[in-house]
């Protein structure tokens, strides 16, 4: 087949191209409407079909004759584990606990927010909801107890579900006093707190509150899957904004499910039985999407792995996993692999693997740096594929069509739009851009199935931060541009969004916190360059007349809040005392600027600034570190 065909026809004729990809998933009622406008160019898909989402990724395999192949491979170099779970055995865990919360009082469209480490429990806790039709949220274990109950208050959710720990390399990371501190917090008050005791923390259970999530279990009665409509939501996940407040982007079911088994052939080009690892999270978009549904829904054996590129024990890791498990598809975040590459410049530790079983390395979440693709083409000799796309989008925007046609990879672009996606790179006013200049990068209306239907409870800002800007459009908040040949390349966030070792985190978020300490009058935080993890969050900061503290001590009290309120994760380790910050004339902070400047970039003076003789002082002020 020819991807230039196949892209035509999914833009000149969405309707048939899109019912003829529904077909290739077992529906309950097939769809006779298969896209409804809502308004302005924005919509849903399959309106009118019904299907189960567990019963597609679980079930459908097993009518398939796949019981007894392996679904599930959980490796876990911190506690010396690896388990093995057939289709036949996830189908039931899945079942058992679907029934045990449905015994509870959880039914179709009442959340579940699930706070988990990277363990078999997570993938079936989240699978359990879908087959009753709840709705899941989950909270990637990384983030602090505020950032969970900010989360439990949007999602007002019924139960929750959670472990005793987490496991950070050797550091056991108990989850429950987190959790509490969380409900503590919040205004919402969720009925029930399943824990999966693990042993290497014990958690305290509150009764009536708390369920051991083994007795939950135990006389369970399985639940079979229900009928839920296309349109009906799957998931809610939470992602970075500009404001402090994280938006709850909304999944459905028939798109998602439709998307996501298209993509296994496009993108990654995968059959059943392939084993298909994904090395992320199952709290980020792309743990939900390639370590669950996904290659489920493809008959694939997916793996989990609880551990680290690098120190559990080594930077042989990920080839000591590939090697074991036979990995054909590997996908992950190029900061995994500069690590890897830090410590093991010369990949010795892949000459004491085979990985003969590696077909094709696939890397998003961040941009694909030049010198880790080079690396990797180098040591490994296997195509690498980049590809771009967002927690909104749930799949590829742009990637190397593998499954349909393979295209020349070109270091530093996502190739070219997938099927669907009519990606334009345009200016503010939605005007298109010449080959080769940079602009915004927008899809043009509508959205292909499986990108997020709304902001959850919050209509009024899904429209405001995605589809107002230029009107006919989505905004991705990316920059890049499109080259002679058409390939995308994706120069990063236009917004006040950066990237942290592929964790996506929201500058304004973090300047609420700063500015919340007593002795800040003003700060700006701005993501400066890291070789490993991308980018780095720095604070300027202004302190208030009379405030007397220790600029170091000052530092450190911030460090401190930004742990506790956002999370290690945030990785924000310096802060630094301005005695001004550049401003136009009208007020506004010039981040971009002092973006540049902590870079060590050149950087023009803006026309708007107020007083330029600012930009010298701070320059002369960043200090390497
Ligand atoms: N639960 C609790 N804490 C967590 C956590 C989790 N799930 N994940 C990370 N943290 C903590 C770490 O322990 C660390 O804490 P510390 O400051 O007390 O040491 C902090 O958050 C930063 O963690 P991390 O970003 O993982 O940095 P690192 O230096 O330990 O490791 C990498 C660097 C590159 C190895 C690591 O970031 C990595 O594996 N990145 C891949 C990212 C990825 O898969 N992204 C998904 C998008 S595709
Ligand atoms: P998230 O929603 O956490 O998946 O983050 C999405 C953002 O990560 C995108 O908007 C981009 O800024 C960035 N991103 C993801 N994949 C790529 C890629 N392949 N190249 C460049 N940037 C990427």
């Amino acid at each position: 087949m020819d991807y230039n065909a196949e892209f035509t026809r999914s833009i000149s004729r969405p309707g048939d191209f899109w019912r003829e990809k529904a077909a290739d998933i077992e529906w309950i009622k097939f769809p006779h409407t298969i896209w409804q406008a809502k308004d302005n160019g924005h919509g849903d898909w399959f309106t009118d079909g019904e299907l189960n989402t567990s019963d597609i990724a679980l079930d459908a395999n097993l009518r398939a004759g796949r019981g007894e192949q392996t679904a599930l491979i959980y490796d876990s170099p911190v506690t010396n584990t690896q388990q093995s779970y057939t289709y036949n055995q996830l189908t039931d865990e899945v079942a058992r606990l679907a029934g045990a919360l449905k015994a509870r009082g959880i039914e179709k469209g009442d959340r579940v927010v699930i706070y988990m480490p990277m363990i078999p429990q997570a993938v079936i806790a989240m699978l359990g909801c879908a087959r009753i039709g709840a709705v899941h949220s989950v909270v990637f274990g990384g983030f602090a107890a505020h950032e969970l109950a900010l989360r439990i208050d949007d999602a007002t959710p019924k139960a929750l579900i959670t472990a005793s720990c987490g496991i950070e390399v050797s550091k056991v990371i108990a989850y429950k006093p987190l959790v509490d501190k969380a409900l503590a917090q919040a205004k919402h008050k969720p009925e029930l707190c399943v824990v999966y005791q693990r042993a290497e923390a014990i958690a305290n259970l509150q009764s009536p509150r708390d369920v051991d999530w083994s007795a939950l279990v135990r006389d369970a009665e399985p639940a079979a899957p229900v009928a839920v409509k296309s349109t009906d939501p799957l998931y809610i996940l939470y992602t970075s904004g500009t404001t402090g407040k994280p938006k709850g982007v909304v999944r459905d079911n028939g798109g998602h499910a439709v998307a996501l088994k298209y993509s296994m052939k496009l993108v990654y080009d995968a059959s059943p039985g392939d084993v298909f690892w994904t090395a992320s999270d199952v709290g980020w978009v792309v743990g939900h999407s390639y370590i669950i549904y996904a290659p489920l829904f493809a008959g694939c054996t997916t793996v989990l792995y609880e551990g680290k590129p690098v120190r559990t024990p080594d930077a042989g890791g990920f080839w000591r996993v590939i090697q074991d498990h036979k990995v054909n598809i590997l996908f992950t975040a190029p900061t995994a692999f500069r690590a890897v590459r830090k410590e093991d410049p010369e990949a010795d530790f892949l000459k004491k693997y085979d990985i003969r079983s590696l077909k094709r390395i696939y890397l998003a979440g961040e941009r694909l740096d030049p010198a880790t693709y080079d690396w990797l083409r180098e040591h490994t000799h296997l195509p690498i594929l980049d590809h771009w796309w967002q927690t909104e989008t749930g799949w590829a925007i742009c990637c190397n069509p593998t499954g349909i046609e393979m295209m020349t990879t070109k270091p530093g672009s996502a190739t070219m739009p997938s099927p669907g996606y009519d990606v334009q790179i345009v200016d503010i006013r939605g005007n298109q851009m010449p080959a080769g200049e940079q602009g915004q990068i927008a899809i043009k209306l509508p959205l292909p199935p499986g990108c997020l239907q709304t902001v959850w409870g919050n209509d009024e800002r899904f429209r405001e931060s995605y589809l107002d800007a230029i009107p006919g459009f989505y905004s991705t908040g990316d920059g890049g541009f499109e080259d002679e040949d058409g390939y995308i390349f994706v120069m990063g966030r236009t917004d006040d969004v950066i990237n942290v070792a592929g964790h996506r985190l929201s500058t304004g978020e973090m300047e609420e916190v700063v500015s919340s300490h007593p002795a800040v009058a003003e700060c700006c935080v701005v993501g400066a360059h890291d070789d490993m993890k991308g980018q780095i969050p720095i604070g300027l900061v202004l302190i208030k007349d009379g405030a007397t503290i220790d600029h170091d001590e000052l530092e450190d009290e911030l460090v401190e809040m930004m742990r506790d309120k956002i999370g290690a994760i945030a990785c924000f380790k310096r802060a630094m005392v301005v005695d001004r910050l550049p401003k136009t004339r009208s007020g506004k902070i010039l981040r971009r600027v002092l973006r540049q400047i902590a870079d060590g970039e050149a950087y023009n003076v803006p026309s708007t600034i107020d007083d330029p003789s600012i930009l010298e002082e701070i320059s002369d002020q960043f200090r390497p570190r």
